[in-house]
């Protein structure tokens, strides 16, 4: 059976490969990457590299080529050019006739949702179903990895700020959910048009988090919560597009209405064990 992962140059999709190896030969596992260079380290230990861009559905489909499941990474573009994207990528699976698709997805995707991004998720999850293909649906918590960001001011200047309020957010470590998508991959047929919601141990607040961080540092770390408008300044001085300056912002708008705050079982169910908690993993990011 012949398994292939989009995007296995990026951050996710090259943990889920090795999360995979540990599952699967290295001779039944493809990668599709928008540049096979940046994946000569995966050639190497065995693994077939093709190259594919969800933006060419000729070479999509030619990346597909006898994959019996496929693992589609998101990608990174505003809403109307991704929904295209990822429809594209569905095309092309079913084109070649990949028999299964597991994709991943957000916690709670909606269609009018703060956090925009979570509108091109909903699209491409009904998208997939609608396919007729075989499915799992895995949808991805916050990347407890993404509050690293803050860190560094924050031990410059004591101040950990976000425009979080008392928000309690489901992170979980990125590592994590790739090692939930090889679980997954490895034996699909355990997984048959499941959706699965991928969160953290807890929700938690980034009062906690500022916490976390003063504990595994010995600094000290306090949560400022940052107007709105001060955190949008400080994304775009930093030069994001616009639409991730919507999408970060939005996330946390949505977060204090309670948006990411529910906690599942479903990561002990499929992975046998609970998920590392925001705490661990921070003192550990933080050694
Ligand atoms: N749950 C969360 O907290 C969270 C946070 C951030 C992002 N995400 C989503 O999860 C995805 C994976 O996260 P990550 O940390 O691995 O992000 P990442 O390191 O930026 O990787 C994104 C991957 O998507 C690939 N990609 C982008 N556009 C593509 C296209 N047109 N065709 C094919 N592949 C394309 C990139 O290819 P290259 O390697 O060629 O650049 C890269 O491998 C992101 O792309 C985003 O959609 C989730």
């Amino acid at each position: 059976m012949k398994t292939l992962i989009t995007g296995a140059t990026g951050q996710l999709g090259s943990l889920v490969v090795t999360h995979l190896l540990n599952r699967i030969p290295a001779s039944n596992i493809s990668v599709s990457v928008r540049t096979p260079s940046k994946a000569d380290d995966l050639a190497a230990k065995g693994i077939d590299v093709r190259h594919g861009d969800f933006d060419d559905l000729a070479l999509m489909t030619a990346a597909f080529k006898d994959i019996d499941t496929a693992l589609i990474i998101s990608g990174e573009a505003d809403n109307a050019t991704r929904i295209a994207q990822h429809r594209t990528a569905v095309d092309a699976a079913k084109a070649a006739g990949v028999k299964h698709l597991v994709y991943t997805s957000i916690i709670d995707p909606k269609a009018n949702a703060d956090f925009t991004y979570s509108a091109i998720h909903l699209d491409t999850e009904n998208y997939i179903k609608q396919s007729g293909l075989r499915y799992t649906i895995l949808r991805n918590s916050f990347y407890a990895d993404l509050l690293m960001a803050g860190v560094p001011h924050a031990l410059e200047t004591g101040d950990f700020g976000a425009p979080a309020g008392n928000a309690k957010i489901t992170y979980i470590p990125r590592n994590d959910l790739a090692e939930a998508a090889a679980v997954v991959l490895a034996k699909p047929t355990d997984h048959l048009n499941a959706t699965y919601d991928l969160t953290g141990t807890k929700g938690v607040t980034h009062t906690e988090i500022a916490g976390y961080v003063a504990t595994a540092t010995g600094k000290t770390v306090q949560f400022v919560d940052l107007p709105a408008e001060v955190h949008v300044g400080i994304l775009q001085s930093i030069g994001l597009p616009g639409h991730l300056v919507e999408a970060l912002s939005g996330l946390y708008v949505g977060a204090k209405k309670g948006d990411y705050e529910t906690v599942s079982n479903d990561f002990k169910t499929i992975v046998g064990r609970p998920p590392q908690s925001v705490e661990k993993f921070l003192a550990e990011a933080l050694k």
